[in-house]
């Protein structure tokens, strides 16, 4: 499955990169051009999110599971490949169920920080494969001067995984409470 693997990822973080760059311009510019690439923003949200479902999906049929667990930079490829895939869903709704009001005022700037992280994490995702499939980059050596060293297992002390919980808790909480309020 690998050759089909390499193939279909370029889908993903082809449609992703021109979203980002989509979402870059619309934050800085409310001109025709900005407003006529913002229409197209939700279809290429859409096929990145389906094409990147595929390309995991078809990513976990390169190894056998077992061998994927077994190696540390198999398990950070398939961690940060989970990622990618919930920031660029995430991003696809926000914009689909926003419509225009996600550029307006703070709105703009979360919509930035989204598309700015998602392309760091699929950046990530990539060099990581790349390691995987015998094509090195220096994307490495700049996460290791971050502090991440990619060939040992990625891992989230405790008190951090509590931290993401009660946040996203909270966050769903005060998401569902204020789209009560206005209804
Ligand atoms: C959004 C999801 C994913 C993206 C964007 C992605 C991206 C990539 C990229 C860019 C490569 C390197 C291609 C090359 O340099 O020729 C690669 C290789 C690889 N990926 Fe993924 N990947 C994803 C999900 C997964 C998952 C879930 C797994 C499961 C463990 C996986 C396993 C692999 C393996 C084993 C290789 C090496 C293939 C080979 O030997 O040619 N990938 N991936």
């Amino acid at each position: 499955m690998a050759p089909y693997h390499v193939m279909l990822v370029h889908f993903p973080i082809a449609l992703w990169t021109t979203a980002a760059l989509v979402i870059v311009l619309r934050t800085f510019s409310d001109g025709t051009l900005a407003r006529a690439a913002d229409r197209v923003l939700t279809p290429l949200l859409f096929f990145g999110a389906l094409t990147g479902a595929l390309a995991f999906a078809v990513g976990l049929l390169v190894w056998p599971f077992e061998t994927a667990a077994s190696s540390p930079l198999a398990r950070n490829h398939l961690l940060l490949a989970g990622w990618s895939l919930a920031y660029w869903i995430l991003l696809w709704i926000v914009r689909w169920r926003g419509g225009e009001q996600v550029w307006q005022g703070l709105w703009r700037w979360i919509m930035l920080g989204l598309g700015v992280l998602g392309v760091g994490l699929q950046t990530i995702t990539g060099t990581l494969g790349g390691y995987l499939a015998g094509n090195p980059s220096m994307v490495s050596e700049i996460v290791r001067r971050l502090g991440w060293e990619v060939f040992t297992t990625f891992y989230l002390s405790n008190w951090v995984l509590a931290t993401v919980v009660i946040s996203a808790v909270v966050m769903a909480v005060l998401g569902m409470t204020g789209a009560r309020a206005r209804s």
